[in-house]
């Protein structure tokens, strides 16, 4: 049933390739520049009209969510904010029925992201779900929504969720371009054609695993980790620092490359290692003298890095190289090293790779 894996979470994260392009099934035309979602189809009007977006999530998702507001940013052009299920409905939220909300849930029965949706829907707001366990409880209280169509995740630490989720968002993204007339037509296509090709690029950036390995070994026995990317390689440094401290229980942190100087640099030694998401980019350069500045203090460089990348291999201690890609889709292929990095860590050191403690898949309690 692992399909040859030792672990489920290992054969989920092999799954990925199949999983963006089961959620991207029917739903891109990249020759016409064509973004069709049908669970969303009867909202077109109301997507067209809407002021602002809030997305609700917990955990991964949320992280998801914070990709989501990116893209829709910058694609949409609709104005985003991305909140905490947990937080959100204690705090008397601002909520009208111009604004739509995007729950993201893999389980769908997420108790802190429902009670969200509930407010949001008692105030007039229009819930999309973005879900992946068919009809639970969540896509059945939103109006509508979009299916990640992962398939069932048993890892209690979500992989295949994760970057399914990445997906639909940015398909809602540029569905919402093209209705709101935010994107030209021949950019679309181009964007389609790129967005086409990624589950091919996945299946390549998971050729890192034996390197990623041995970066696991070398790193294993740290009880701190920093992780650091700007724009939307930040939300992948938060992922792939909840990875970390889920499965292996080494303490991790995921933050805005350029906030370290405001903190955490106080905590680089040469003990410390420094996952990088380094690569080529608008923010390139910057991330560089990021990278500068902690081995200024002697920190351990691991940075994910475009192929053909010169500046960083010169500086880091290790390099994972992953194809490139266009910007709008780096978290998709960057995620691949950290699944990969966590998931080793937490084998060498023993751990329950597929139920760590204190974690359930699904968390009904508030
Ligand atoms: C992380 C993880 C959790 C979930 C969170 C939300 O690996 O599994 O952080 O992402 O509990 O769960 P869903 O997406 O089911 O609402």
């Amino acid at each position: 049933e692992k399909g040859g894996y030792d672990h489920f979470m290992m054969k989920e994260i092999y799954e990925q390739p199949r999983s963006i392009r089961d959620c991207m099934r029917g739903r891109i035309y990249p020759k016409t520049g064509k973004v069709q979602l049908g669970g969303i189809k009867e909202y077109t009007e109301k997507l067209k009209n809407i002021d602002r977006i809030i997305i609700v999530a917990c955990g991964t998702s949320w992280h998801a969510g914070l990709v989501g507001e990116y893209l829709i940013e910058e694609y949409a052009r609709i104005p985003v904010e991305v909140e905490y299920a947990s937080e959100f409905r204690y705090r008397n939220p601002i909520i009208t029925e111009k604004d739509l909300v995007i729950a993201i849930s893999q389980s769908g029965e997420t108790a802190d992201t429902m009670a969200a949706i509930e407010l949001a829907k008692e105030k007039g707001a229009t819930i999309f779900g973005v879900c992946n366990v068919v009809g639970a409880s969540i896509p059945r209280v939103s109006h509508a929504g979009v299916y990640t169509h992962a398939g069932p995740e048993i890892g209690v630490a979500s992989t295949k969720a994760f970057t399914a989720q990445v997906t639909a968002l940015t398909l809602i993204a540029f569905y919402a371009a093209q209705q709101r007339g935010a994107i030209t037509q021949s950019k679309l296509i181009e964007y389609l054609t790129e967005l086409n090709e990624i589950p091919d690029l996945v299946e390549r950036a998971l050729l890192c695993n034996d390197h990623v390995k041995e970066i696991a070994a070398a790193i294993k026995d740290t009880n701190n980790c920093l992780f650091l990317g700007r724009g939307s390689s930040f939300p992948v440094a938060l992922e792939g620092a909840l990875k970390l401290k889920e499965i292996s229980y080494i303490h991790a942190e995921g933050y805005p490359a350029a906030e370290m100087k405001h903190g955490p640099i106080a905590l680089i030694d040469e003990e410390m290692p420094v996952v990088f998401i380094a690569t080529k980019n608008s923010s390139y350069e910057k991330v560089v003298s990021n990278i500068q500045e902690v081995k200024a203090r002697k920190g351990k460089v691991i940075a994910i890095v475009s192929e053909g990348d010169v500046d960083v291999k010169n500086m880091a201690d290790y390099v994972i190289e992953i194809p490139q890609t266009n910007e709008a889709f780096v978290p998709l292929i960057a995620t691949i090293p950290l699944q990969l990095l966590a998931y080793h860590i937490a084998v060498m050191r023993g751990c329950n790779v597929d139920q760590p403690r204190n974690l359930a898949k699904s968390v009904t309690v508030e």
